[in-house]
């Protein structure tokens, strides 16, 4: 093991990629960021700050792009609805509005300028995060689970030190659609992480546990990305540049297991809106009695 307990640095920002075109949502996403898409009644990005909050993050870097302004919107105070629902006594509805706002002086906006890839968003967020270890969450991948899949991390991490990013197993027809990672040895409630590649073909994957869109990772990923290739598809690949900071820091895998939606996706995304409303107290009973009514024709 790399870093004894002691030397941990704590993991206070987040960085969440905002910035896709969400073309698989058209026509939609000509006005609506594909964020801001509900599950249920929350739109997408809530999912992942409400997971970011749970493992004890403290300020929230949203890399947007033109068109996403209202993602700002969304997490500032609305006074009037607030007054509104004050004055008719709208307690629940209130706390509701309450978990969508975050705090002054907690988030920051900066823009990916160019669609050049999922590397290049995260190193957008380098000048804010500055020279401290951070968490990174793809807000298209939404998680249901008693626990975050982000806290758990946090539970290796603190262990470990070093760079831990989460994994599911995919079934093998799949894993040309993720990062996929080499498992090496167990270590404290994870595993080390000998090898990653950006979508293989199935028969250059070395496993089929897949990069889930949870990553903590150190700072000097920035300047690995600031010069990283572009590769697979043409885009600058966050994955490549862990596989070089890999050969200098330490990588663990946390397996998640819980459930995760891909809401990059309309399956992924519909399989969501049903997931989520079937496991509600206000919704489930006559979501389930629609669907069984539904399958029944
Ligand atoms: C990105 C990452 C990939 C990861 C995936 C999870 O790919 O590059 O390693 O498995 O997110 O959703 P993208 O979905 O942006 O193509």
């Amino acid at each position: 093991m790399s870093a004894p307990a002691h030397s941990v640095r704590p993991i206070r920002k987040a960085i969440f990629p905002v910035a896709g075109l969400g073309t698989r949502f058209l026509p939609a996403s000509k006005t609506v960021p594909k964020e801001m898409l509900t599950v249920v009644d929350m739109p997408v990005i809530q999912y992942a700050v409400n997971e970011a909050r749970e493992a004890g993050i403290e300020h929230f870097v949203f890399v947007t792009g033109r068109n996403k302004a209202v993602i700002e919107d969304y997490f500032d105070l609305q006074p009037e609805l607030q007054e509104t629902l004050e004055n008719r006594n709208k307690t629940e509805m209130l706390s509701v509005l309450k978990q969508s706002q975050l705090a002054a002086g907690t988030t920051s906006f900066t823009r990916q300028q160019e669609p050049l890839g999922l590397g290049h968003a995260v190193w957008c967020g380098r000048e804010i995060v500055g020279n401290e270890p951070f968490a990174l969450l793809l807000p298209d991948m939404v998680m249901m689970a008693e626990k975050g899949c982000l806290s758990s991390m946090m539970e290796v991490y603190n262990q470990t030190g070093g760079n831990v990013i989460g994994v599911e197993e995919c079934d093998p027809d799949e894993v040309s659609n993720y990062g996929i990672v080499a498992p090496g040895d167990e270590v404290a409630g994870g595993f080390e992480i000998k090898g990653m590649v950006e979508k293989p073909a199935k028969n250059d994957a070395p496993s089929n546990m897949y990069i889930n869109g949870r990553y903590i990772l150190q700072p000097e990923i920035f300047d690995l990305l600031g010069k990283q290739k572009a590769g697979t598809g043409n885009e600058i690949q966050l994955t490549d540049a862990m596989l070089r900071l890999a050969n200098e820091q330490s990588f663990y895998g946390t397996k998640f297991t819980g459930r995760t939606f891909d809401c990059g996706s309309k399956e992924g995304f519909i399989a969501a809106n049903v997931a989520f409303s079937l496991s509600r107290d206000d919704t489930g009973t006559l979501v389930r009695d629609i669907i069984e009514g539904l399958m029944k024709k």
